[in-house]
């Protein structure tokens, strides 16, 4: 990109530290702050250079300087789009804070996102890997995604079977377009039903209920409940860098999944609706013994051994180097593959 034709929303050679979550240092040779879909249009001729859109960064492991254009997003708004007599439709931006639209809908009396709150990062991420948390996934409330298709320069929807989710996947992942921003997303649309049931059969958040003595939770106090096991468990990035889980727990075929409940009967899991089994990432890493373990200046947290956490000035090639060596951990053991959840950049 010719730095003469810079658009003013363009900045040239950035840096990127406090950008991402993992507080991994690195510039981008430039970075885009986008407000709306007309920022995202002007941007769309520039083929020849490499694009990556950036939320919260909360899933982002930086391997050093990104010589393309970043897309930050900042496109703000909330806003009751629609209702009828089954659902209300809340629509957001794709820069606004996740968590913060989660405790919003709350506030206003619409039930629905309260088993994700104080998930970090921003809304348009959470479709990309369909967030999930406390037996509740984005996609059981998605309604649609509105999109920016940048090689046809226009704004296009996507219903939710469109998004072909399944477990931390969505069409963004399996045609790449998380990679190179082909497509951004600029806002995403929620369903929440009116029949609201509460979901609190996950262990963690049932125990923290019972200790509460809820036993008719209401959306709210189940949103203070998942706060609190989340701030008990998972570091919060602002004090302890890090991505959250760092590894997606793994799906094996039903014939692997028997040969590892000999291997240990106490293996946490669970049965897939076609009989594949996944397994508990968390409990692997802590086998192999990886838990509150380091390597260099990143180690795996040691009250939540999925979490890969910066202890204090690293560089992503110690983070790849941990997560290597976890993984080799973990296949010597078991003879089974962790697939890293964040984008490697
Ligand atoms: N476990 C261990 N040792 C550990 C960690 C976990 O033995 O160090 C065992 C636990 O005892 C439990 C099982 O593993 O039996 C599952 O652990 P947990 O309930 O903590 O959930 P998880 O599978 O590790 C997933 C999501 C989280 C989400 C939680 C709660 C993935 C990859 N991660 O973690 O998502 O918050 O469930 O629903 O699916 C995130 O992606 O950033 C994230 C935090």
């Amino acid at each position: 990109m010719p730095a003469r034709a810079l658009p003013d929303f363009v900045t040239a050679d950035v840096d990127l530290a406090g950008r991402t979550t993992l507080a991994l240092p690195g510039r981008a040779a430039y970075l885009a702050a986008i407000r709306s879909c007309r920022q995202l249009a002007q941007l769309a001729g520039w083929q020849a250079t490499r694009r990556f859109v950036l939320g919260g960064g909360s899933n982002v492991v930086l391997s050093g300087d990104f010589d393309g254009l970043l897309l930050q997003m900042a496109i703000a708004g909330r806003e009751l789009a629609g209702e009828d007599a089954e659902a209300w439709y809340v629509r957001a931006g794709a820069g606004e804070n996740w968590h913060q639209l989660v405790l919003w809908t709350l506030a206003n009396g619409w039930p629905g996102l309260e088993n994700l709150a104080l998930i970090p990062g921003t809304v348009g991420a959470a479709p990309i890997q369909n967030i999930g948390a406390y037996g509740l996934e984005l996609g059981d409330r998605l309604q649609s995604l509105e999109v920016f298709d940048m090689d046809r320069g226009r704004p296009l929807q996507l219903d939710r079977p469109a998004c072909r989710l399944a477990y931390r996947d969505s069409v963004f992942k399996q045609q790449g377009w998380h990679l190179d921003a082909r497509r951004v997303v600029t806002s995403v649309t929620f369903r929440l039903p009116k029949n609201w049931r509460p979901l609190t059969g996950y262990a963690d958040l049932a125990a923290e209920l019972e200790r509460r003595q809820l036993a008719r939770p209401d959306a709210r106090q189940i949103a203070d409940a998942v706060i609190a096991v989340r701030s008990r468990k998972l570091p919060d990035p602002a004090v302890v860098p890090n991505a959250g889980s760092f590894f997606q727990n793994p799906v094996v075929s039903a014939e692997i999944g028997e040969r590892l409940r000999r291997q240990c009967p106490d293996l946490p899991c669970h049965v897939q609706p076609d009989g594949r089994l996944k397994i508990a990432a968390g409990w692997l890493i802590e086998q192999a013994g990886w838990k509150g373990r380091d390597l260099g200046r990143v180690g795996m947290y040691e009250k939540q051994a999925l979490v890969l956490v910066n202890r204090g000035s690293a560089l992503g090639s110690e983070v790849m180097a941990l997560a290597q060596a976890v993984q080799d951990a973990v296949r010597r053991r078991f003879a089974v593959e962790l697939t890293p959840e964040p984008v490697v950049l």
